[in-house]
């Protein structure tokens, strides 16, 4: 009796909160939640926290003992797993087992099995009210409540040190407040909630970004792979997208070699290089970059093998990296050099400097040992498109010279920007079959093209 009264008041509760529905799975079938905030936050822009104050009645189980080691193994997946709550308390009455009420509606939908493995274990199933609090919610029951239903929740960030980046369409847009303050109070570790905006630096590739929620501080540290890296997020290239690919090259460079990083950033390949002993060249034209490039060469206790330039890329292959390497080569050094070009939209530009970049001789000496170009692009293409053979022609039909099996040293999908547009890099080796005659090949045919 007692437990078809507690039913029957359940029922009433689920359906005066059935407005505000939540949809998820159990056993691979789509439900609606009977776990939601109340109806009366959807459409909320200024967050009231008391606001998300709601009692519900859940399920519940008194146990005989208060031995519960055996018995959870059979109640674990019907408990009631909620922020900041525990599903097993201990009364002065005995212990209570709160159960999820979208698992458990009736006594019967604990399997017959567990039924019986649970007899003479507990004294009896009822159902208690519980007051949850906005403490209790989770970020996406918390957003799902307030936004207009057919509006989609924003569930994906990038942590960056302190700070969540948050990539919020339109429709978000009038309650970016919220949503920014929803994030701070929701995520771990984080104290600054940013909005990134449609709007890139096409010079030094950072994006504008509005800052939604906490402190007004966009200046941060992070680590990746072991290295500390501080720099502004609002006036510097970050993209925590690229560890991966980081560590990637890092790996690839041995003792010896030397990196040349054209567009180094705040040093996410040239640092990590540089620890592992690496002769490393980092270069970048936006004086914030560079300014936090040395700092985190310091932080990093980097020594003689780490310089920073603050040049234009040309200027910089033209000048710094060609007059070491003819030293290198002068003095017979061992070791691959390593030409790192990693501005996708425009690197490959850079290549033009190639015809003109050494003499003849000079060119000749220089591809006696491994020079290495690792240049990145954007690809535009379809899913079914090879995006690497793309990458390769791109790179081609800039030099005016056809890469050779053994020209390409490796050619990887880095990471998809965005649909139908893929980041690649092409690595490939100076060759001096790309001399012909008395002058480079690839000069020869940039005449020729230019005349066309
Ligand atoms: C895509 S970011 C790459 C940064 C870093 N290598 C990384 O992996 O995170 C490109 C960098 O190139 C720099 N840059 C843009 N134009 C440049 C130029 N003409 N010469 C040198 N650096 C440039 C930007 O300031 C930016 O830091």
């Amino acid at each position: 009796m007692i437990l078809y009264m507690a039913v029957g008041r359940f029922i009433s509760a689920v359906r005066h909160s059935s407005c505000l529905t939540y949809q998820y799975r159990f056993y691979g079938t789509t439900m609606t939640s009977l776990l939601v905030p109340p109806v009366s936050v959807r459409g909320m822009t200024c967050l009231d926290r008391d606001a998300f104050t709601t009692v519900v009645n859940v399920p519940t189980l008194k146990l005989c003992s208060s031995v519960v080691s055996t018995i959870m193994q059979v109640l674990k997946k019907y408990l009631l797993k909620i922020c900041n709550f525990k599903p097993i308390q201990k009364t002065n009455e005995g212990i209570i087992i709160y159960l999820n009420p979208n698992i458990v509606t009736k006594f019967e939908d604990i399997t017959e099995n567990d039924r019986k493995l649970l007899m003479d274990q507990y004294e009896h199933f009822d159902f208690m009210s519980i007051t949850m609090k906005y403490d209790n919610w989770r970020r996406d029951e918390i957003l799902k409540s307030i936004l207009p239903e057919d509006i989609q929740v924003p569930t994906a960030y990038t942590l960056v040190g302190h700070i969540a980046q948050l990539n919020l369409r339109d429709v978000h847009l009038p309650y970016k407040t919220i949503i920014g303050q929803i994030f701070l109070d929701k995520t771990p570790n984080v104290r600054t909630v940013v909005n990134k905006m449609n709007t890139i630096d096409t010079k030094f590739r950072y994006f504008a970004m509005e800052i939604l929620a906490g402190e007004k501080n966009t200046i941060t540290i992070t680590k990746e792979h072991g290295c500390t890296y501080e720099f502004d997020f609002a006036t510097v290239y970050w993209n925590s997208r690229l560890s991966t690919e980081h560590t990637r090259m890092t790996t690839f460079m041995m003792q010896d070699d030397v990196l040349y990083d054209v567009f180094a950033g705040v040093g996410p390949f040239a640092i990590p290089a540089a620890r592992k002993k690496i002769q490393v060249f980092a270069n970048d034209l936006n004086p914030e970059s560079y300014k936090w490039l040395q700092k985190n060469a310091a932080a990093n206790k980097l020594k003689n093998n780490f310089k920073a330039f603050n040049m234009d890329g040309r200027d910089f292959l033209r000048n710094i990296v060609k007059d070491d390497i003819l030293s290198r080569r002068a003095q017979n050094l061992p070791g691959s050099e390593h030409i790192i070009m990693n501005l996708p939209a425009s690197a490959i530009e850079f290549l033009d400097i190639l015809p003109d970049w050494f003499t003849h001789e000079e060119f000749k000496k220089v591809c006696l040992k491994p020079l290495i170009f690792h240049v990145y692009c954007f690809v535009k293409a379809n899913k079914t498109d090879n995006v690497c053979k793309l990458g390769r022609l791109l790179v081609e039909q800039k030099l005016g010279y056809i890469l050779s099996t053994d020209a390409i040293v490796n050619i990887q999908d880095i990471r998809d920007v965005a649909p139908n547009k893929e980041m690649v890099r092409v690595s490939f080796l100076l060759k001096e079959s790309m001399l012909k005659d008395k002058e480079p090949a690839m000069k020869k045919l940039k005449i020729e093209m230019n005349n066309m």
